[in-house]
């Protein structure tokens, strides 16, 4: 695991941003594991501006995002999707066709999960972008869930309604399950990088790092991967 700790949010997010670059640079058809949360927006900033600023292009890229709420269409703006677009590929030159979000809407959710698998293991990620809940969740896996799952539907836990609900009007309007990715679809990323900003975030970085392998910190499965990268700002990493 390469750790790098920053000074603050706007540093983190340049010195993780250029990781992706870099690859895009380097294959210009990669496919992109990406994430939603407040944490890569800053991220998905300094992609754009590297867009803009004619260093690289997506036209070739294919996205995968790791999760969505059930219960919200990509037009509702709490979504995944619409985050997606909203924070990023409205601004990029993207084939909107290929960017993969779970669905959150449908009448069999375990086909959608199973389907989702499928497609993730035909266009296996280069690289695979994660931020981490501050119960050690990536995605929307749950402390507790097993090391080997697939894309899969989870209750959320009350902490992360908690955590989430400031996106809502209320707690009562943060949807209780979602669609995830599971933990070997994220282990099976060539790369993995990890981002995380601000004290909150301190103990689940500290035992992502440091303390043991265990479900009950499903970050802490990336001390296993060969490739992972970990970059937070220094209250983030303050506990280490
Ligand atoms: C949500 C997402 C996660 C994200 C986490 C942290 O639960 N499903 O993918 O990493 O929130 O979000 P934030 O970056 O806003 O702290």
């Amino acid at each position: 695991m390469k750790l790098i700790i920053t000074e603050n949010y706007q540093d983190m997010s340049s010195k993780a941003a250029q990781y992706i670059v870099d690859i895009v640079k380097g294959n210009k058809s990669a496919v992109l594991g990406l994430a939603t949360g407040s944490t890569p927006i800053g991220l998905y900033q300094n992609l754009i501006a590297a867009y803009k600023g004619g260093e690289i292009s997506f036209a070739d890229i294919t996205t995968v995002n790791l999760d969505e709420y059930i219960g919200l269409d990509g037009t509702h703006d709490q979504s995944y999707r619409y985050f997606m677009n909203d924070q990023l590929f409205n601004h990029i030159d993207i084939n909107k066709d290929a960017t993969f979000v779970p669905s959150g809407v449908g009448e069999d959710m375990q086909a959608i999960a199973e389907a989702y698998t499928a497609l993730l293991n035909s266009k296996v990620q280069d690289v695979q972008l994660l931020g981490l809940g501050g119960n050690g969740h990536i995605g929307f896996n749950e402390p507790d869930t097993a090391f080997d799952s697939t894309t899969h539907i989870v209750n959320l836990k009350q902490d992360t309604l908690e955590a989430n609900a400031r996106f809502f009007a209320n707690i009562a309007d943060v949807p209780t399950k979602a669609i995830t990715m599971g933990i070997q679809n994220v282990m099976n990323a060539k790369c993995i990088l990890l981002v995380a900003s601000g004290k909150g975030k301190a103990e689940a970085v500290k035992a992502m790092i440091k303390g043991e392998v265990t479900e009950a910190c499903p970050a802490s499965i990336l001390q296993r991967h060969s490739n992972v990268i970990v970059v937070v700002d220094k209250e983030a990493a303050s506990l280490l």
